[in-house]
């Protein structure tokens, strides 16, 4: 049979409907293992403040540590009638140390404390374990960006060729931000740090407990400024739930960019055969599923940010039962980021690029019309005349059907010559190359090699740092 946390005061136990609506333990039973550390840690105070004998601590210690055993082996576990993951462990720890004993453990503690307490531990647990994973996927990024080498393919905007970049230069684009992401989760767990043990069901406690010990045996610094505060906030929830949906929303623009690249037309990339899948009827299907799944799913970490917030405003403030909510949400994301990353990374650190083909591809669409204006202004042009020049080339090789390097030396002295001598103008063919163009872009931060090579670095001291 169950046991209820309450009922002195009720003349009939909760509706089958109330019990199935009240009942959390199916999503809740995760946090088991720091109930019972907390379990520990409060009894432990409760010694200290002289509410359990030196053996009452030791067999209430021994018992925690039994079911501590039981829980692992699966021998004990959440029953129908347990209202939610608190309240199944107490059933458990009363028949192993009996009433009297295991009774003693809720003195100066609520379920309100615990589980503000307990969602910050697992929070905090798993926000390392998304960290590992997301160094490992960076660090794949940086490896196929020291493999590109010199390889330039087409900078887009609008979708539109724009200007050629290294294929280094477009991988790195999208190792920062994850590697912000990394560091969100690392200036998150700052304010994380802080244990709402102790605060009781909203006001504190009357046992003269210690909740700063208890903080440090639960691996929090400090304990949380304000009962109320402690107990009711869920902030700290959010914040995780917007760091884990912006990392769904940088997975998700890397996997639309290799979705894109995978397909017929642009064969830009190759997925290896272990990171993709195939289609049921057509053959010859090889698809980009995990990129796609990553998409996808970044919906999904989304809608749960969006959910937990909605949830969060306009409650009164102190705990309410609406806060019960918080926790699908998060756990959610954790499942899906834990599962998505190891299989994004395999797939980033296999997948080959064609190089011949971003090569090629590279200084095409009149990718180097903007490397022809500023060609000018170095001659002394105006920015304003130069753009236009340069667009008259533009206009002139579309409707020759040609490339920019195709037009002649009489093409660019007549296009330029309000502005510069007639055997001047063809020395704009200097800019009119990939590697030109990409290794002129030396300010910081931009496509040249030697400024590529170096941020490649500083990624790499960054991941070190972490
Ligand atoms: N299971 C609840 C939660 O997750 C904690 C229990 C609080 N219940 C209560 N009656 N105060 O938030």
């Amino acid at each position: 049979d169950g046991i209820a946390l309450w009922g002195g005061r009720f003349s009939s136990g909760p509706s089958p409907a109330l019990a199935r609506l009240s009942k959390s333990t199916q999503f809740d039973w995760i946090l088991a293992d720091d109930d019972i550390a907390g379990s520990r840690a409060h009894a432990r105070a409760l010694g200290r403040a002289g509410h359990l004998t030196d053996d009452e601590l030791a067999r209430m210690e021994a018992a925690l540590d039994e079911l501590q055993r039981r829980v692992d082996s699966g021998e004990f576990a959440p029953i129908e009638a347990d209202e939610d993951e608190a309240t199944a462990l107490e059933r458990g720890l009363l028949e192993i140390a009996g009433d009297e004993l295991g009774g003693k453990l809720r003195a100066g503690r609520s379920r309100n404390d615990q589980i503000a307490c307990l969602i910050r531990m697992w929070l905090r647990r798993h926000a390392r374990t998304i960290c590992g994973q997301l160094i490992d996927l960076v660090t794949a990024l940086i490896g196929q960006a020291k493999k590109a080498g010199h390889t330039a393919m087409p900078g887009r905007t609008h979708m539109q060729h724009a200007q050629p970049v290294l294929l280094a230069h477009q991988l790195m684009a999208h190792a920062w931000p994850l590697l912000r992401d990394i560091n969100r989760f690392a200036d998150w767990d700052r304010r994380a740090d802080a244990s709402p043990y102790g605060s009781g069901a909203l006001a504190g406690n009357t046992l003269g407990l210690d909740p700063q010990q208890v903080a440090a045996e639960l691996g929090f610094s400090k304990v949380t400024d304000n009962s109320i505060d402690g107990t009711s906030s869920r902030d700290v929830v959010a914040e995780f739930a917007f760091i884990a949906a912006m990392t769904g929303v940088d997975l998700s623009r890397l996997s639309e960019e290799i979705i894109i690249w995978n397909t017929q037309e642009f064969a830009f990339v190759k997925l290896d055969d272990a990171y993709s899948t195939g289609s049921s009827i057509m053959p010859q299907k090889k698809n980009p599923d995990i990129a796609e799944l990553t998409r996808g799913k970044a919906g999904r970490l989304i809608g749960d940010l969006t959910g937990l917030l909605a949830t969060l405003k306009g409650l009164p403030t102190a705990y309410a039962r609406d806060l019960q909510e918080d926790k699908e949400a998060v756990f959610d994301q954790v499942a899906q980021l834990e599962t998505i990353l190891p299989a994004f990374t395999g797939m980033v650190d296999t997948m080959v690029f064609n190089d011949a083909r971003l090569e090629e591809e590279a200084p095409t669409g009149f990718a180097l019309a903007t490397d022809i204006a500023e060609w000018l202004v170095k001659k002394g042009v105006p920015f304003r005349h130069a753009h236009e020049l340069s667009g008259a080339c533009v206009k002139l090789a579309e409707s020759r059907g040609v490339e920019l390097w195709d037009l002649t030396d009489d093409d660019f002295a007549a296009t330029f010559a309000d502005f510069l001598p007639a055997d001047v103008a063809p020395q704009v063919r200097e800019v009119l190359s990939t590697q030109g163009s990409v290794d002129s872009r030396r300010g910081k931060g931009g496509t040249a090699f030697v400024r590529v090579q170096e941020q490649i670095a500083d990624a790499e001291k960054t991941v070190d740092a972490a």
